[in-house]
């Protein structure tokens, strides 16, 4: 089968298309037949090594030290299943699926994944495209806003990197949570953040965080620009600062502030099928679509790569794997 590869880290021109023995569904496994994934923010700080903050060295430790462990790259996908291990329960040969796989994997023909990992029916009426450009941003998206701030009916959002590979699912779901939602992004964004549903829209390059009025009861910083004294300048008494990135600074600020009530949470999103299921959900409640910037075929995944370090893109980048 072709799979994405890479045997060293460094730039898009890392990246290669393997022919590697098809995996097999084992005991408590799906072996899904990959119709499309993306490219991610995740998949490219993978292959060149670019962990965030304080990840930098713990990075290296999990994903390898001078070299990446594994060579195959790709964490989301949609797809049917094909065959089905032993013990399987939840799922069956012809089931169209989607889901999420950290470690890598994903953007070739075949996969084989655990039942128990982050994988579930495909949301009725999408595209497999449509499908792989929910997982990474939908899923951080959800998890951050609904069940790490508890955004509310009525709270005001201010999201700071609207446009992006998770902005652009946060501004749906905080719709769909029913907050005030402010999007910050570039010039060349402004109007897609505002079609997303943005009740305003704030151009970084015009306007600075130091300038804004305030008063949000969170901010969500997906890009990493906002200090923490910046953020926490930002919200009202009882508000919560949510940064997507995080090193040092945020970590001694947010062991610094526990008895202020303005707040600094810090968490990495746990990848669950469950979350999955509830991304579903509000696709079939017409309260969340996937935004696709880009397909790519395969054979252009260096390409797909360059795109997506840029940091400037409308949703997401979507590889779409060659047909049987
Ligand atoms: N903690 C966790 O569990 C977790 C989970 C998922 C992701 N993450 C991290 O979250 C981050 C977000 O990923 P992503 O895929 O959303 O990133 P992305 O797609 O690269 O973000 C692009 C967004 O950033 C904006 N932007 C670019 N430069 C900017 C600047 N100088 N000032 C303000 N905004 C700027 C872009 O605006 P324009 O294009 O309009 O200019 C666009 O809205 C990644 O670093 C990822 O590693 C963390």
């Amino acid at each position: 089968m072709k799979a994405l590869t890479y045997a060293r880290y460094g730039g898009p021109d890392v990246v290669q298309i393997s022919d590697l023995p098809r995996p097999e569904a084992g005991a408590g496994e799906l072996l899904i037949r990959v119709h499309a994934s993306a490219v991610n923010t995740a998949d490219w700080r993978l292959r060149a090594a670019a962990f965030p903050g304080i990840m930098a060295i713990p990075g290296r430790l999990m994903f390898g030290l001078t070299r990446p462990r594994n060579p195959q790259m790709g964490s989301e996908f949609a797809g049917v299943v094909e065959a089905v291990g032993d013990g399987v329960t939840r799922f069956a040969p012809g089931d169209r699926v989607f889901g999420m796989q950290p470690n890598g994997g994903a953007s070739a023909e075949y996969i084989a994944v655990a039942e128990d990992s982050a994988v579930a029916p495909m949301p009725e009426g999408l595209s497999f495209d449509e499908a792989a450009a929910l997982p990474f941003g939908g899923l951080c998206a959800l998890v951050f806003l609904q069940d790490f701030a508890n955004l509310e009916q009525g709270q005001h959002v201010l999201i700071i990197g609207a446009s992006g590979g998770v902005g652009t699912y946060a501004v749906q779901i905080a719709k769909a949570l029913g907050a005030e939602v402010t999007g910050v992004s570039g010039p060349d964004s402004q109007g897609f953040v505002t079609g997303l549903g943005a009740d305003h829209v704030v151009n970084y390059r015009e306007t600075r965080l130091a300038d804004l009025p305030g008063g949000y009861d969170l901010v969500f910083d997906t890009v990493g620009v906002a200090s923490p004294g910046q953020a926490l300048g930002l919200l009202k008494p009882g508000g919560l600062f949510l940064p997507l990135n995080f090193g040092l600074r945020e970590i001694g600020a947010a062991l610094m502030n526990p008895l202020r009530d303005r707040k600094i949470r810090l968490e990495v999103n746990p990848d669950r099928a469950e979350d999955l299921t509830r991304l579903a959900a509000l696709v079939a409640a017409g309260k969340l679509r996937p935004v696709i910037d880009t397909r790519f075929p395969l054979d252009e995944a260096r390409a797909a790569h360059a795109k997506v370090e840029t940091r400037h893109r409308q949703g997401s980048i979507i590889l779409t794997m060659p047909e049987a």
